[in-house]
């Protein structure tokens, strides 16, 4: 093997398919997932690909820095691209501080871990921390996110992520800790976890239930599918420079609503529905706390620097996932059918 890559949080949604990539597109390199399989961790989502030769899983907790180092020093990783986290807003809006266990904990357990077993040689080495355009904060009615904004954190989990961020930057100031990082837009496809907006309103539009619309549905997103997202951290592993910084997005901004409204015309047209049947569901909610109006990223560093640009067109990518989420039925039913149930009425008030 030509080298070993630790990936964590490989079972989540973005990580699953980051995985399949490596796995599949370097069969010399060696892959361990590292993850704790909280609710939103997954070995289905990696079923595919579980059997082959250069894939390996180890079940560990990233704040167990005892675990963390142990397994640095098993398997000697030449890379990491630290993927592990909590990720879901409105879950730190009611549990704020798992969020800093994982997001923050963690990441400084890995970096520490990284440290001890590369001080020696940093030759070929790569610390890879995946963030988010959160930390960014909130955008007006104008501009974008490019790598020189200010961080400006709003909710729980964007501070949490923000400050992992900060401290990477700091083991490579002080430490010269080799490392990159990206700054990613919301992306959507298959394995998307039910609580997040996309796949939850799939699953209530086929089952006939009210899709909850926080405030008015005026929320801008940049939407991105994930599989353009993970050549992007691929393209970034292999080719991006040393302490920089690259955002990704999909040039593709929506109000919540309107792209609501689209996913309910693709609903219709699958499920063979008259029109106007999926958009009778749209139920306008409580706004959530501290609600970010708008995202949206300039990815011009990354598409000039490193010749990457996203493959899909949203609505083609939208019905991929709709596809996929008809298609894969038991995926969808083994989650909705455990807790999710008991979170569903905690936060939308019925089932
Ligand atoms: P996800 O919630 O689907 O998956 C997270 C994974 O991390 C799960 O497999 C979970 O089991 C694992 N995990 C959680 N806590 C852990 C711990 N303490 N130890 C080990 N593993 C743990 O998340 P996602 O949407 O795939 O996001 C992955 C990463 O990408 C996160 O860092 C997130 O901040 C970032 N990101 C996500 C988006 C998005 O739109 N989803 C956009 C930009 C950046
Ligand atoms: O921007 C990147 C971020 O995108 C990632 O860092 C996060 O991990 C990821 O969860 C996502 O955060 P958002 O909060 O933007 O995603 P979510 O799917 O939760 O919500 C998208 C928008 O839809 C947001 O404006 C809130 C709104 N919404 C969400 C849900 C779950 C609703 O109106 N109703 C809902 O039921």
């Amino acid at each position: 093997m030509k080298k070993t890559i630790f990936i964590t949080g490989g079972a989540g949604f973005i990580g699953s398919h980051v995985v399949r990539l490596f796995v599949t597109k370097y069969p010399t390199y060696r892959i361990i997932n590292i993850d704790k399989l909280t609710y939103a961790g997954n070995l289905e989502n990696l079923k595919d690909i579980e059997n082959e030769s250069n894939y390996l899983f180890e079940k560990a907790d990233i704040v167990d820095a005892n675990v963390i180092n142990n397994l640095f020093a098993k398997y000697k990783p030449d890379g990491v691209i630290h993927l592990a986290a909590e990720s879901h807003v409105d879950r730190s809006i009611s549990n704020p501080t798992e969020f800093i266990y994982t997001n923050i904990v963690g990441t400084v357990n890995l970096l520490n871990a990284a440290r001890l077993i590369w001080e020696d040689n940093l030759q070929d080495k790569r610390f890879y921390h995946i963030s988010t355009d959160e930390v960014y904060g909130s955008l007006g009615n104008e501009g974008l996110f490019t790598e020189e904004t200010a961080y400006d954190p709003k909710s729980p989990y964007s501070a949490a992520k923000a400050s992992s961020d900060h401290l990477v930057r700091a083991y490579n100031h002080t430490f010269k800790l080799p490392v990159v990082i990206s700054n990613c837009s919301n992306n959507y496809g298959p394995n998307h976890f039910p609580e997040k907006l996309i796949p939850l309103a799939i699953n209530n539009i086929k089952n006939m239930k009210p899709i909850p619309i926080y405030g008015k549905g005026e929320n801008v997103r940049d939407w991105l599918y994930v599989i353009d997202h993970a050549r992007a951290i691929d393209v970034i592993f292999h080719n991006g420079r040393d302490g920089e910084t690259y955002n990704i997005g999909g040039n593709n901004e929506w109000t919540n609503i309107d792209l609501i409204k689209t996913l309910c015309d693709v609903m219709d047209k699958k499920l063979d529905r008259a029109p106007g049947t999926s958009a009778s569901l749209i139920t306008f909610v409580k706004d959530r706390a501290g609600h970010d109006l708008r995202y949206a990223i300039d990815s011009t560093k990354l598409m000039t620097n490193l010749g990457w640009k996203p493959s899909l067109q949203f609505e083609e990518g939208l019905e991929k996932t709709v596809d996929w989420y008809l298609t894969n039925e038991e995926w969808l039913k083994n989650i909705v059918s455990g807790n999710y149930q008991e979170y569903y009425k905690d936060m939308y008030g019925s089932r």
